[in-house]
């Protein structure tokens, strides 16, 4: 096959960060997507409907297409998130999650949450308002090993979650593992995953192997090849609770290559020919459409786009940078050449 045609898809995970960012970040996604779950880790975060809504207009001001596009926007919980702030943000028809971060697990998570069980109250009014609940899944104490992180957070923090809040939606972002795999595969209903292209692309050798990566740095980071595979599988089984979110994320080419480089990926320009050619290379095609255009809206009970794109199997030079304003951000495989291109959306 070397054109594929599928409805048109959304990303349930990314971030558009703010400011002058925006002009590139939401005109890159909304030329293949729909929709966009807007991750919250601005500085200072978005806490409330006021932040989201004042976010939102920022983002839509940016938007200069002619398609639709349809920013979903997600509140950062914190430890003083309330069951109040929980009922109001779900009347409102754009916010769509409440976004977990473990205080210090990533960037901009210094003001994530320290411990839940002063928010029990909290996740309680989520479930009961159908509001899910989107997780960065590592813990981020210091004796566990970075590469063990998301292993652990399962055991110790998400499943006992997920059994005391048996109607909570969650979503675990960015999956890294086989061990996420198993757990979200054998886990109840309402409990889905997000999967980046990084991850299927890449594993830990890539990254380090024959000198340091910065631009393949992220976080979940990149694990060992099995994992890897484990991600793909997920991906293609056709199964509804794997979907696409890329967490796309840019930081700048200095901040990037530097002695401390700030973790992320950006892809939002390129993502649909990411993952054609993971599917592509697994012989799975067919099954791109389900993962990147109806599990995300049929699990957060939206409906599914009818728009559609086309992708075309050909050498499509990805570029060495990317101008962001005033910044320049080096994109996922800068300077590679890519095996898909998007043709065309209508
Ligand atoms: O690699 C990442 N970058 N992982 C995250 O969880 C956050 C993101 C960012 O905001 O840069
Ligand atoms: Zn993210």
């Amino acid at each position: 096959m070397s054109r594929i045609t599928l409805t048109k898809p959304d990303d349930w995970h990314i971030h558009l960060r703010d400011g002058a960012m925006l002009n590139r970040t939401v005109n890159d996604v909304a030329a293949w997507a729909n929709r966009a779950v807007v991750m919250p880790n601005l500085t200072p975060p978005v806490k409330t409907l006021d932040d989201a809504t004042a976010y939102r207009e920022r983002i839509m001001s940016a938007f200069t297409g002619s398609s639709n596009f349809e920013p979903l926007m997600t509140l950062y919980l914190t430890d003083s998130t309330t069951p109040a702030i929980i009922e109001e943000a779900a009347k409102s028809p754009f916010v769509c999650g409440v976004k977990l971060y473990p205080a210090g697990a990533t960037t901009n998570s210094a003001a994530g949450v320290t411990g839940l069980e002063s928010l029990k109250p909290t996740l309680a009014a989520m479930e009961a308002c159908g509001l899910p609940l989107l997780v960065h899944g590592e813990v981020t104490d210091h004796d566990i090993d970075i590469f063990d992180r998301e292993a652990v957070f399962i055991e110790r923090i998400l499943a006992p979650l997920v059994d005391e809040f048996p109607k909570l939606r969650v979503i675990l972002e960015h999956i890294t593992t086989k061990d996420s795999v198993d757990f979200v595969e054998s886990a109840r209903n309402g409990v889905a995953a997000t999967i980046t292209p990084q991850h299927l692309l890449f594993d830990r050798n890539d990254m380090l192997v024959g000198g340091i990566r910065p631009h393949l740095f992220c976080l979940p980071i990149l694990k060992r090849n099995l994992h890897k595979e484990a991600l793909r599988a997920a991906a293609i089984s056709g199964n509804p609770k794997f979907f696409l979110g890329t967490d796309s994320a840019p930081h700048t080419l200095e901040t990037k290559e530097s002695a401390c480089g700030c973790a992320g990926c950006y892809t939002a320009h390129a993502a649909l020919p990411f993952y054609a050619e993971v599917f592509d290379e697994e012989g799975a095609l067919d099954k791109l459409e389900g993962f990147a255009s109806h599990f995300g809206p049929d699990f957060y009970g939206k409906a599914r786009n009818s728009e559609q794109v086309t992708l075309v199997k050909e050498d499509n030079p990805s570029p060495l940078s990317l101008s962001f304003g005033e910044s320049t951000v080096a994109p996922l495989r800068a300077g590679e050449t890519l095996s898909w291109r998007l043709e065309s959306t209508e």
